[in-house]
């Protein structure tokens, strides 16, 4: 707590002391590898831009699009790229988890008319005396039980209270439809009268806004709730819920720290909701992500531990907005409709069920090479490792011919076809082992694929024992979401 208190303060004085220590070098105010620790490149004003020279950063406030123009194929983040035309629709494509969705689902457009309005997509909800932010936000949800498609078409073009819409729904991807609704008037908050909580914001655009004939859908999923988790403080993943501007806020100030909820109801996840992209200080669930981090040396440590917003070694994270499918029990054939089976745990052997589906355990999931042969990428090559006797029978690591070397965040594997007690070796091919370089062996050359388990005893995630959690069995990016994602009736 104490350090990122520290970092905190120090990013407000360079905000204070403004441009000069903006574009100062050689200091650190991110943690890797956000900041460019060879070049300086990477730097606040990557992400931010001021409000005038030697004045305050502005924030780039759920700026999804920020992310995007260095997490693509052409950007200094290209072998970590996003898409928005590959985020997940479940059952027919995408291998992204989104970032424009929540509770109230997401939008899209069909305006050959030019509206210059838009629409955004939120939960009723009204809040209550009494209420507590820790145990209401998570009852703001789409009511409904199968995911929803709403049809937005302006009949009466004008803006706000002038244009006139109807709309309608369909339960199964827009197969079929409900007949159009009546003429509704537009408002900056209308709820479909459908009893299943969900409403729109119009927002006003350049008069008249709306245009006849042009369209909006809101494409909804049921059992997402609002994150309810609280934290007093930046981790607070409610506050990172952003809306575009124009939305009433509708939750005011219901916390003691008069912090008004930037999103409202109205709040979507973006990737700064996930991640928070200046600090690594929080445990992933991933395994190969250093499990230490260290605070004495400001801006420094914690690569590979994906900048989580909150600690995620037991998918917190995901429990906070997807709270409805943590049961944890295992759904039965006697007709119980319960849930996937998370938080069970799954024995590291065999007893009455089953073992952990390990792709290979011989070898310590988080190697580092003591010493390694940095060869051209043509030559063979290998790399060595005192600390292991891979000659040894007794060895659980013995004999790992034909498995592959896979040098972690490079995404490259190469098979094993030789090795002595120190050294395992590949044919020609493009990887290179460098001393102090993290390295696995793994069965098919892509440990990402493997089963992931929360290890209690350890306190982090484990490929080879632990816990039953959601990303056991999905994966939050790189992910393949196109098969039939959901049972109707559940
Ligand atoms: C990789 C992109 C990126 C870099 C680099 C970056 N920021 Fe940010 N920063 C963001 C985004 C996005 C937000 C808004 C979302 C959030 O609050 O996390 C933000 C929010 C902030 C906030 C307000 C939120 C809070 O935590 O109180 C401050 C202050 C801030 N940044 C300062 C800085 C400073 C100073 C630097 C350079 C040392 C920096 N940032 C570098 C992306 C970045
Ligand atoms: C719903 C939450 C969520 C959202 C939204 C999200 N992420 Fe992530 N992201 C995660 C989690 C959780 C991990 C760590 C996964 C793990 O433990 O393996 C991760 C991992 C990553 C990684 C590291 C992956 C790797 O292979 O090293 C990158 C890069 C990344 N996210 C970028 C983004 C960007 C850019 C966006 C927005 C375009 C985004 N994320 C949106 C939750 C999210
Ligand atoms: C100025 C360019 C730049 C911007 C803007 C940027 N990133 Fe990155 N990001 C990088 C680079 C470079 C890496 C390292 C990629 C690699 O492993 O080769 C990275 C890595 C990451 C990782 C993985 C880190 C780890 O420890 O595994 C996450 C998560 C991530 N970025 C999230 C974000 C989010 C969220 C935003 C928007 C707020 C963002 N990035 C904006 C350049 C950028
Ligand atoms: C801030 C809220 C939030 C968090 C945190 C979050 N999700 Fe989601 N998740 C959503 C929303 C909203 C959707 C619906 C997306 C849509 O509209 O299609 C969703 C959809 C999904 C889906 C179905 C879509 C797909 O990708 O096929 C899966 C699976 C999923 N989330 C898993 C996770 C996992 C695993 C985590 C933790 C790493 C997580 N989510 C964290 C809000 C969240
Ligand atoms: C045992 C494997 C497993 C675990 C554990 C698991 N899931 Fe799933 N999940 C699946 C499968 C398979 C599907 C697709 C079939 C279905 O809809 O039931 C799915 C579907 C989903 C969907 C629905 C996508 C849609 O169509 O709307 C969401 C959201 C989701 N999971 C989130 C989670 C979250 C969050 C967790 C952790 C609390 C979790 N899952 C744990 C296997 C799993």
């Amino acid at each position: 707590m104490i350090n990122i208190v520290i970092k905190r303060l120090a990013i407000m004085i360079m905000i204070i002391l403004g441009i000069a220590v903006i574009g100062a070098s050689h200091a650190y105010a991110v943690d890797p590898p956000h900041n460019d620790t060879s070049t300086d490149t990477w730097w606040c004003t990557q992400c931010h831009t001021l409000y005038g020279v030697g004045t305050a950063l502005k924030t780039p406030k759920g700026n999804s699009a920020r992310c995007l123009s260095c997490h693509t194929t052409t950007g200094m983040a290209s072998n970590k790229p996003f898409t928005e035309a590959d985020e997940a629709v479940p059952g027919t494509s995408g291998i992204y988890h989104r970032w424009d969705s929540g509770p109230g689902g997401y939008i899209t457009s069909s305006t050959p008319g030019g509206s210059t309005g838009y629409i955004l997509s939120g939960i009723v909800y009204t809040w209550n005396d009494g209420d507590t932010v820790t145990n209401n936000l998570k009852n703001i949800f789409f009511n409904g039980s199968v995911p929803r498609v709403y049809e937005i078409k302006i009949t009466t073009e004008g803006n706000i209270g002038t244009a006139q819409f109807q709309w309608r729904s369909s339960d199964n991807s827009g197969t079929t439809w409900t007949a159009w609704s009546a003429n509704q008037a537009t408002a900056t908050s209308f709820a479909f009268a459908d009893g299943n909580n969900l409403k729109v914001s119009f927002v006003n655009g350049l008069s008249p806004s709306f245009k006849l004939n042009d369209t909006w859908t809101v494409k909804v999923r049921p059992q997402i709730n609002y994150p309810f988790t609280y934290f007093d403080n930046y981790a607070n993943l409610t506050k990172k819920m952003f809306k575009d501007t124009g939305a009433p806020n509708d939750i005011l100030d219901v916390d003691t720290t008069s912090y008004t909820y930037p999103a409202s109801t109205y709040g979507k996840a973006s990737c700064s909701t996930c991640h928070n992209q200046h600090y690594q200080t929080n445990m992933s669930n991933d395994p190969f992500s250093p499990s230490t981090y260290d605070s004495s040396v400001p801006f420094s440590d914690g690569a590979g531990r994906h900048y989580q917003r909150i600690p995620n070694q037991q998918n917190e994270l995901c429990l906070d907005c997807h709270s409805k499918r943590n049961i944890n029990t295992v759904r039965t054939w006697t007709g119980n409709k319960l849930s996937h089976p998370v938080g069970v745990d799954f024995p590291s052997v065999n007893t009455s069920t089953h073992s952990v589906p390990k792709e290979y355990t011989g070898v310590d999931q988080s190697n580092k090479a003591t010493s390694g042969k940095a060869t051209a990428t043509t030559n063979t090559t290998c790399l060595t490792d005192t600390a292991k006797d891979w000659t040894n029978t007794s060895n659980s690591y013995y004999n790992p011919t034909n498995l592959y070397v896979y040098l972690l965040g490079s995404g490259l594997s190469k098979q094993i076809t030789s090795y002595t007690a120190t050294q395992v070796c590949w044919a020609s091919g493009a990887l290179s082992i460098t001393s102090g370089d993290a390295y696995v062996i793994d069965a098919d050359g892509n440990p990402t694929n493997n089963f992931r388990f929360y290890d209690s005893s350890a306190g982090k995630a484990s490929f080879v024992q632990g816990k039953v959690y959601c990303l056991t069995c999905h994966g939050i990016h790189w992910a393949d979401s196109d098969q039939l994602t959901y049972d109707e009736g559940q």
